[in-house]
């Protein structure tokens, strides 16, 4: 049943244009590894024991997304789609039976228009793509997504999306206001067509379970032609415990225009003797959306504990602001490296979860934390705090499949990194230690659910089994990432994909297989 060699037979009927067959790699074809791996972020996910896909397509037009959805429809073949390829489980080109992937990459257009403040971004572009593409045009206008320029918009948008601008705009999902789709009969849909529950539904209930998204129109907001960045390091001797602990209770609750995240990771510290120690180092991250006149005043009023001068500060342009946080030299003659799909350096292997914290951490309980972030000592741990408030507490839950909104002071990112050289059993190690930290963590993070955010996709939380899709099954994941909303979700998906055509391990399931 699952013969792709018919699979590339249909496709090459389906289209006709010629070109099809140039844009459809099997595993005998000598650039399939270079097309497959191109897009991987992580290598836990590049070992020569995942499954492969047994073809990749990476269409150019809508009418070969249609062949390929109708091909592999007819021939009994699971579809994976890939743009940005940052899932953190892999499963935009991992699956566990037989399966195709159809790579948006080459379809990447954007187009900014300034008349509107809107810009048709096609899913396979990158973020950092979409922030160069619009500050070419102006520096006044900006697009609340994610920091790290090599996301992908497919994955990113349909799944949340958020970076330094989320209280004052929200979400990119928050952001979107059409879209083009082609669902699982093949036919291309925009807003109008598609209707309005699944539009919904792919503005943070990813597009994975409801189709191919192959453009996105997004709304451009208005920005101040300079911000001001900083970032202060903080370690256990500098106070850094009270002072994380402190940012609990006004982190929601500054200013909009403010946004301060703690990045927390161990660091060696050379003590006097001249040995390194390793110690806890909190960087306190901020992007202000204005100048550093107005920002001081600010901090000495609602978190005079930071200590912030002006020479910690940096004006700059927003698109400046976006290099800073991605680490590049924050000048606007570097916006070119936006463009760059692959980051520099080499890749390492990582698992990440996510937690809401609604009530402040009590002080004593981060010193646990130091604790066993101090016993992993080969992999590299980082705990990332971003604050919500805000427009994330205007938005109510129900307004997008993304739940979490008021009453969440921040989120937590819980990483762990380790050279992808290490064996399955180290690999297995590390892992381990992320669920037991994540077990630390349980008193002090949402409950009833334990929610999670899904663009942060953590398989431990829960996978649809087997690759049978169960109501009863799904909703232990799904309650986590979507609270209500995982209801209306799945009576979209009802509607609009009854056979499960689209499915993963953490796909929507449809009412039919309610079990
Ligand atoms: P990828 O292509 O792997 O797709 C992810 C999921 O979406 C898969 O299920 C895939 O099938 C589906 N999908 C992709 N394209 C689709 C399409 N066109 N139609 C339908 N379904 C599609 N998040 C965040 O909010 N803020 C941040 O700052 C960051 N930073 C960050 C940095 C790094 C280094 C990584 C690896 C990840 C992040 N993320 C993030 C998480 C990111 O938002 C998340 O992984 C996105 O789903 C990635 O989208 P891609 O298109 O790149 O992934």
């Amino acid at each position: 049943a699952h013969n792709h060699e018919d699979f590339v037979q249909c496709l090459s009927h389906y289209s006709n244009s010629s070109s099809i067959s140039q844009l459809i790699y099997t595993q005998a074809n000598s650039s399939y590894s270079s097309v497959l791996n191109f897009s991987i972020q992580n290598p836990r996910f590049s070992s020569p024991s995942t499954p492969k896909p047994l073809v990749i397509i990476t269409p150019l037009q809508l009418s070969h997304v249609q062949a390929a959805i109708n091909c592999s429809r007819q021939h009994g073949m699971q579809v994976r789609v890939r743009s940005g390829g940052h899932d953190y489980e892999g499963l935009s080109y991992v699956s566990d039976v037989p399966f195709i992937v159809i790579d948006l990459i080459e379809m990447r257009s954007i187009n900014v228009d300034l008349e509107t403040s809107t810009a048709w971004v096609e899913a396979g572009a990158t973020i950092g793509e979409v922030y160069y593409r619009i500050a070419e045009k102006s520096r006044t206008l900006c697009f609340p997504a994610g920091v790290c320029p090599t996301v992908g918009v497919g994955g990113h948008f349909s799944g949340g999306g958020y970076g330094t601008l989320l209280r004052k705009y929200g979400l990119a999902a928050d952001n979107v206001i059409d879209a083009h789709i082609v669902d699982v009969q093949g036919r291309f849909l925009d807003r109008e067509s598609m209707g309005e529950d699944l539009f919904w539904a792919i503005r943070g209930g990813g597009g994975a379970s409801f189709g191919v998204v192959l453009a996105w129109k997004i709304q451009l907001l208005p920005v101040p032609s300079t911000v001001t960045v900083f970032t202060l390091d903080k370690n256990l001797e500098q106070n850094a415990t009270k002072l994380i602990h402190r940012w609990q209770y006004v982190a929601d609750k500054l200013d909009e225009d403010l946004f301060i995240r703690i990045i927390l990771q161990t660091v060696n510290s050379s003590s006097e003797g001249g040995s390194s120690e390793i110690t806890i180092q909190a960087s306190f991250n901020s992007l202000f959306l204005g100048g550093v006149d107005r920002l001081i005043p600010l901090m000495e009023n609602s978190f005079p504990e930071l200590g912030l001068t002006r020479e910690d500060c940096l004006e700059m342009s927003w698109i400046e602001s976006i290099l800073y946080f991605a680490g590049f030299p924050s000048e606007e003659e570097s916006m070119g490296v936006l463009l760059n799909r692959t980051v520099s350096g080499v890749l390492l292997s990582y698992k990440a979860k996510s937690d809401y914290v609604r009530k402040p951490i009590p002080e004593a309980a981060f010193e646990g934390i130091w604790e066993k972030m101090y016993e992993e000592e080969v992999g590299r741990a980082i705990l990332i705090f971003s604050p919500y408030g805000a427009r994330m507490a205007e938005i109510s839950e129900s307004e997008t499949p993304f739940p979490h909104r008021a009453g969440n002071i921040y989120k937590i990112q819980h990483l762990i990194y380790w050279e992808k050289e290490q064996s399955s059993v180290e690999s297995q190690r590390h892992i381990s230690w992320m669920r037991e930290l994540y077990a630390y963590f349980t008193p002090y993070v949402s409950k009833n659910p334990r929610a999670a955010y899904m663009n942060y996709r953590d398989l431990d939380i829960g996978v649809n089994s087997n690759n049978i899709t169960s109501y009863t099954q799904s909703s232990i994941w799904g309650i986590k990432y979507f609270k209500n909303n995982f209801n209306r979700l799945v009576h979209v998906k009802t509607r609009v994909d009854p056979t499960n055509f689209f499915r993963n391990e953490q796909s929507i399931p449809p009412l039919s297989s309610r079990v």
